[in-house]
């Protein structure tokens, strides 16, 4: 009996305490209060573009990188471009496939990476999505000619990936989320890299991946500012942009940089840094993406720090279970993309993600477009389920079903960027 008590006893503790139990109540939100993106504590009220882009960006950027994805490590470092294969034709002659091997080398070592190039079989220079995926490249389109990846994979039963190896029985098997064909129809090209390449995903105290390249002597993990996995993945897409403005048949004043769920706030973080990046796509990027913090709405910041203690800097673990505290919200990231274009999607049953705090930040970046006198979203309502909002250099859609990225997501992305870019 004393037995039963104490099991009963530690099921009754687990239960409560020890499992997390994510908010799905809107009535049980916390009051916020966010911070104003024009109201510097050093600097006072920023009424200028100049004063934005002089005083309160550089302090809102240095606050997202010391305290939540983490700072590049100042350590130099040299980049080599190795074309392996280019003009292959694929799609039935529609593309052209390019590789390109990127190097990046410090005094510790060197690290290669491969970007994957496809752009319309027509003449360039031509606009161009540059995103980064889950399991390989050669998982986007069933191609033979591209090649797999040596690095760690996610295993996969259903996509035929096993000892964490990518295998000839997974090309394409990611297909659907990628829809190449109309990509390159509407005269896009479309680069990618695989995530895996620059960092493995999964925690093994940062030893693998790009992280050793940056240690200083006597160093065997970043420092509590320095950068976590998404701060490498977001390296790694604008290392691969360092090459796209290189190549002719790419047009680099319009490149959007596009991921999805944990690479899509990879694709934030890459496109606050590097300005070269025209348009920035958040596909269903959730809590340390698009959405805000303080609703604590489906995951938090406690529970991704627990679960993916690799992707963000130690020093955001300050804001588990607390993020009133914290000194920026993500609002303020989507402003730091003005006076460029922002699209933020999310869908309707990935409430995890939290739709309705990707929407509102969105919304709240508006001053900063204001500022720059762009056109923006700038009424607080939701839009409906499958209605997108585009509204000068913002977009937002909120699509019918769960966490994906779907043929009509790719369709709103198009038909915005069609709208920015010319
Ligand atoms: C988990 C995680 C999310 C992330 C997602 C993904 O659900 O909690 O933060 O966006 O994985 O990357 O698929």
């Amino acid at each position: 009996m004393k037995y039963l008590t104490l099991t009963l006893l530690l099921f009754l503790t687990l239960s409560t305490f020890g499992q997390f139990q994510p908010n799905y109540d809107e009535s049980k939100i916390p009051d916020y209060e966010l911070p104003e993106l024009l109201l510097s504590e050093k600097h006072g009220k920023i009424k200028s573009v100049k004063a934005w882009e002089t005083k309160r960006r550089p302090e809102i950027l240095e606050l997202f990188a010391d305290q939540m994805y983490g700072k590049v490590p100042d350590v130099p470092y040299s980049l080599d471009f190795k074309v392996k294969q280019k003009g292959v034709s694929i799609l039935s002659g529609k593309a052209l496939l390019k590789e390109v091997e990127i190097t990046i080398s410090t005094v510790n070592g060197a690290l290669p990476f491969t970007l994957m190039i496809i752009t319309p079989n027509s003449a360039g220079p031509h606009s161009c999505f540059m995103t980064i995926n889950f399991y390989g490249n050669h998982t986007l389109l069933d191609a033979k000619n591209i090649s797999l990846t040596n690095s760690w994979v996610r295993n996969n039963e259903e996509f035929n990936i096993t000892n964490n190896k990518a295998t000839e029985a997974s090309r394409g098997a990611r297909s659907y989320r990628w829809d190449i064909d109309a990509i390159v129809s509407r005269g896009y090209a479309l680069a990618s890299i695989y995530y895996g390449d620059l960092d493995p995903d999964y925690d093994d105290g940062f030893q693998d991946g790009l992280h050793p390249l940056f240690y200083g002597q006597g160093q065997s993990k970043p420092k509590p500012e320095e950068w976590g996995s998404i701060g490498v993945w977001a390296f790694g897409m604008s290392r691969s942009m360092d090459y796209l403005v290189t190549d002719p048949l790419i047009d680099a004043r319009k490149v959007a940089v596009m991921g999805h769920s944990r690479l899509g706030k990879t694709s934030l973080w890459a496109g606050v840094n590097d300005q070269r990046f025209a348009l920035v796509i958040s596909n269903d990027s959730g809590c340390g993406g698009a959405a805000l913090s303080r609703r604590a709405f489906g995951e938090t910041v406690g529970r991704i720090n627990t679960s993916f203690p690799h992707w963000f800097n130690d020093n955001f673990t300050q804001y588990n279970e607390n993020e009133s505290a914290l000194p920026i919200d993500q609002h303020m990231l989507l402003a730091l993309v003005a006076p460029r274009a922002l699209y933020v999607a999310s869908a309707e049953d990935d409430r995890w993600a939290d739709p309705k705090g990707e929407f509102l930040s969105t919304y709240h970046a508006n001053p900063v477009y204001k500022l720059y006198g762009e056109q923006c979203i700038d009424d607080p309502q939701m839009p409906a389920v499958d209605q997108p909002k585009m509204v000068g250099k913002t977009g937002y859609h909120v699509r019918s079903g769960g966490h994906n990225v779907t043929d009509y997501d790719w369709e709103q992305y198009m038909n915005f960027a069609d709208q920015v870019f010319n």
